[in-house]
């Protein structure tokens, strides 16, 4: 287990580490690539630049499409004023409380990354009530060590440049880890690791790496319109609300007690309400192969299952969420072994898909 540990933790944190950002996936998509390219029967880029890799069997069987999303949640440059500081719109949901003091990376034209911080009036000149109010998004700037419009723009910046946050993943112990965009890297890394080692026997497989889910499940649902699967799995995080001061009940899943099967996510299950074959398929191959398991009903948000779900015909869908804490944050967390059993789950479920148990 250690082995496969330390290897699965390599690939995550390559992948947590790339640069993202919704609408500006080049550098995530490449290094995706690069991975797929080994393994699959063939491998391409869709007109929106979702990467769809193919692996088929034998015979002539089901089509299985599994999604995760390979973009994150950032920021793009709204406004430069005159002593060069910058101005952010959000791209995806953000919570404010998180953005003050980080630390960001913004990607220029050219490629190149100019790095800079979010700045804040220090405690010393903060009144009583000011040092209880979170301070809105909007109202925040970023320092990028410019003292001029004119300077700003001579280092490449403009108007619509995107941002992520400048965070690097770490390992906290032999299984537990932390990084910024866990969500949906630890989903790609599940689908990378279950695909180089799934051999269907009559499954055509497609392993869809998703864009702009952060921003209302864009990528997968054209995906999901070119490839027309029989059914699919979306492989996502979930919330891991198992930390002080929350009651047992609404934790929603737990760190390390294995992958979260889907039942139904969103406000009022508005998001996904799982199709039965695909949730009760992936209970019993959990039952049988001995693989740990949770249930989630997630009540806020959603994952590319819900759109590929109800695209052409309608695919019966559902998910496998990977327990993850402090999500759209910085420092989202996870237990590698809930990954691993994640990817092992998603592979041993595929194999059991068959047209005659669709059909029945
Ligand atoms: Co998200
Ligand atoms: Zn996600």
């Amino acid at each position: 287990m250690s082995r496969e540990l330390d290897e699965f933790w390599a690939l995550l944190k390559k992948l947590s580490d790339a640069f993202g950002v919704s609408g500006f996936e080049d550098e995530i998509r490449g290094i995706i690539l690069d991975e797929l390219r080994s393994v699959a029967d063939e491998v391409r880029v869709d007109k929106w630049g979702n990467v769809v890799a193919v692996k088929r069997g034998q015979r002539d069987g089901a089509k299985v499409m599994w999604a995760a999303h390979m973009d994150e949640i950032g920021f793009l440059v709204r406004a430069i004023d005159d002593k060069g500081f910058l101005y952010l719109a959000p791209v995806g949901g953000w919570s404010d409380r998180v953005v003050p003091a980080q630390r960001l990376r913004i990607r220029l034209d050219n490629g190149r990354t100019i790095y800079g911080v979010v700045g804040m009036k220090p405690p010393h000149l903060l009144s009583p009530e000011e040092q209880k109010q979170v301070i809105p998004l909007n109202k925040l700037f970023v320092d990028i060590g410019a003292s001029s419009r004119e300077e700003a723009e001579k280092m490449g910046l403009r108007v619509g440049l995107p941002v992520d946050l400048d965070r690097e993943a770490g390992r906290l112990t032999e299984t537990r880890v932390t990084g910024k965009a866990f969500d949906d890297r630890v989903g790609v890394a599940v689908m990378l690791w279950a695909f180089r080692n799934i051999d269907p026997d009559e499954q055509t497989v497609y392993a869809v790496a998703t864009v702009q889910e952060e921003v209302g499940l864009k990528g997968a649902r054209i995906a999901a319109y070119q490839l027309r699967p029989d059914a699919a799995i979306a492989l996502d995080v979930t919330t891991a609300n198992d930390v002080p001061d929350v009651p047992p009940q609404d934790k929603v899943v737990e760190l390390g007690k294995g992958p979260a099967i889907k039942v139904a996510d969103g406000r009022g299950a508005s998001g996904l309400i799982a199709h039965p074959k695909i949730f009760h398929l992936l209970v019993e191959t959990a039952k049988e192969e001995g693989i740990p398991y949770q249930l989630e009903l997630l009540p806020g948000g959603t994952t590319d299952a819900a759109a590929i779900a109800f695209t052409v015909e309608g695919v019966p869908a559902g998910a496998i969420s990977i327990p993850t804490r402090y999500i759209h944050s910085p420092v989202e967390l996870l237990d590698l072994r809930d990954a691993l059993n994640s990817a092992k789950l998603l592979e041993k479920a595929t194999l059991r898909i068959t047209k005659q148990y669709l059909e029945q």
